[in-house]
């Protein structure tokens, strides 16, 4: 114990003169390579599954053939509550994912899409179709932030093309951008990207050769609480797709934001 002490106490140290100057405190990451990786951390609601054979999660359900269903939904929600702000301090977060959406043999036309999200903890699995599985019957919900990779624009509210959209409290998103069919049949890398200072969510994603950009500036302690869940969410509607996530990785600092209020967690 003693040897342990001794050993330890100039690691603390270290961590602490750490935290003092970079005036940054708790931090939560994780990552997971879905390739025969199953966490047992994440809780998976609705359809979210791993398939037998699969060496990814599987977030819509499909027939024994591998086609798509219509009308489902499913999500995986990291089980440990994320502080996203509290007294002087605010999170900075950044998060990428890596996923497939297929589409192929079935006469439908593709639908409906992918989020990242952020909401108040519990929140239960929202509605499908273009309300994501994060949205209720009428595409709202007041406190979730998300990321959408719509790959059926909804005539009449949607942008009229395949898109990445950033949502605040509902799926008619703030700021979209044209991702034509880049979404579709090839691994999609999304990196998401949060910083308090400038309250700008940027999200960059590269399919193939192709890459797009979209952000948009929002307070995101204005409409989520202190404490919230992350999560990955599928969904299907008339038009069906399969959602496959290969990779998630996820990390988020609680950054001070008063001068001389630190606050340590070692
Ligand atoms: C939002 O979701 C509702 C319910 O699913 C749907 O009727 C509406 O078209 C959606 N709006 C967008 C912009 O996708
Ligand atoms: C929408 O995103 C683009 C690309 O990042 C950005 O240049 C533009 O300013 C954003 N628009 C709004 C309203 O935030």
């Amino acid at each position: 114990m003693a040897k342990l002490l001794q050993t330890l106490t100039p690691l603390l140290s270290l961590l602490l003169l750490a935290t003092a100057t970079t005036a940054r405190s708790q931090a939560t990451s994780f990552i997971y390579d879905f390739y025969g990786q199953k966490p047992t951390d994440l809780l998976y609601q609705g359809d979210a599954h791993f398939p037998s054979d699969s060496t990814f999660l599987r977030l819509t359900n499909t027939d024994n053939s591998g086609n798509p269903l219509s009308h489902r939904a499913g999500r995986a929600v990291h089980s440990n509550p994320i502080h996203l702000y509290q007294a002087g301090a605010h999170a900075d977060f950044e998060t990428t994912l890596k996923f497939t959406i297929s589409h192929t043999g079935t006469a439908s036309v593709p639908g409906d899409g992918l989020t990242f999200f952020i909401q108040p903890v519990g929140t239960p699995l929202g509605f499908t179709g273009a309300s994501f599985g994060i949205f209720n019957p009428s595409g709202l919900n007041p406190a979730v932030f998300a990321v959408e990779f719509d790959i059926y624009p909804n005539a009449g509210v949607d942008p009229s093309y395949r898109h990445v959209g950033i949502d605040i409290g509902s799926n008619v998103s703030k700021n979209t951008t044209d991702v034509g069919g880049a979404l579709l049949g090839q691994e999609v890398t999304a990196r998401i990207n949060y910083v308090q200072a400038t309250k700008l969510i940027s999200v960059q994603v590269s399919a193939g050769s192709e890459s797009f950009e979209v952000s948009y500036v929002q307070d995101l302690s204005t409409f989520l609480p202190q404490m919230v869940e992350v999560g990955l969410s599928g969904s299907t509607g008339g038009a069906i797709a399969v959602f496959d996530v290969v990779s998630w990785y996820f990390t988020s600092t609680l950054v001070n934001t008063g001068a001389g209020h630190i606050h340590q967690y070692v």
